[in-house]
């Protein structure tokens, strides 16, 4: 088999596109429910208990719950975790905490993802700064996905936009290609590697940035999964699911009200 082949990014019809717009307006929905729940003293078990009823009431499943034995149904990133924190009792939240909520629910067998980092009672200037400057990471690397651009030309603008702040850029995590499956071709890294792949209509994929405050290097903990920040300092990371149109570039993971503003 040509591995080359199996590593082509998979390109929606129109009507695969439509099954994708259902199961990342419904990521979208369940983000701001299961963050409406944050508060001082709620631990992040709760979290994944308010989602796992969210998705049973409708009939979805979870992508992350069992993906390579990864064992809740989202991921909360707490302070200086720079993705897939494992839900816990024993985790709970304080004033002035920032947590990433990162939800995939499945809807008829599509992959919806979406995450967003949420301060809990009043942040301190640095991490608000911090949670700012990611969000606007995240618009710079969506303005940066134009017809016959290519992938590279993402990480640059978030890469750009990061340093010029002070801040560095995870390299061990990058976006994915999604669809019926969870993780695809192709990587989107968040940091400018090379020009990389040509963006094509009918590519469907995810941009999510996750920045730090100190140094971009990662560790894994000895759950196989909670990945943090080497230095301890703090790191936030924004993610949106995006497909390529006649249009050029539409965000699907958006709640009905949204609009999105390329600023
Ligand atoms: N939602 C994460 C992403 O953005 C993946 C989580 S995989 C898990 O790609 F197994 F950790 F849940
Ligand atoms: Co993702
Ligand atoms: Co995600």
């Amino acid at each position: 088999m040509d591995s080359r082949i199996e590593e082509l990014p998979e390109l929606l019809s129109s009507s695969d596109l439509d099954r994708m717009r259902r199961a990342c307006r419904a990521a979208a929905d369940m983000l701001w429910h299961v963050a409406g729940y944050l508060k001082p003293g709620i631990t992040t078990q709760d979290l994944d208990d308010v989602a796992v009823a969210w998705t049973t009431e409708r009939g979805y499943k979870n992508g992350p719950l069992n993906y390579y034995g990864y064992p809740r149904s989202i991921c909360t990133s707490v302070n200086e975790v720079v993705c897939h924190g494992i839900p816990s009792p024993k985790v709970k939240l304080k004033d002035g905490d920032i947590i990433n909520i990162d939800v995939s629910p499945i809807v008829d067998g599509w992959f919806g993802d979406t995450s967003r980092t949420f301060f809990v009672g009043t942040p301190s200037p640095a991490a608000k700064k911090l949670v700012e400057v990611t969000e606007q990471c995240l618009k710079k690397g969506i303005a940066a996905v134009k017809h016959g651009g290519r992938i590279g030309d993402i990480g640059k603008a978030i890469a750009d936009h990061a340093h010029a702040q002070g801040f560095s850029v995870v390299e061990d995590f990058v976006g994915h290609g999604i669809g019926r499956k969870f993780h695809m071709p192709p990587q989107v890294p968040h940091y400018f590697k090379e020009r990389g792949a040509r963006l094509e209509k009918g590519m469907v994929f995810t941009i999510e940035p996750m920045i730090n405050e100190g140094t971009y290097r990662t560790r894994t903990l000895k759950d196989k999964w909670t990945a943090v920040t080497t230095d301890g300092k703090l790191s936030a990371q924004f993610e949106h699911t995006i497909a390529i149109t006649d249009k050029g570039v539409e965000v699907l993971t958006l709640r009905e009200s949204e609009t999105y503003p390329l600023a």
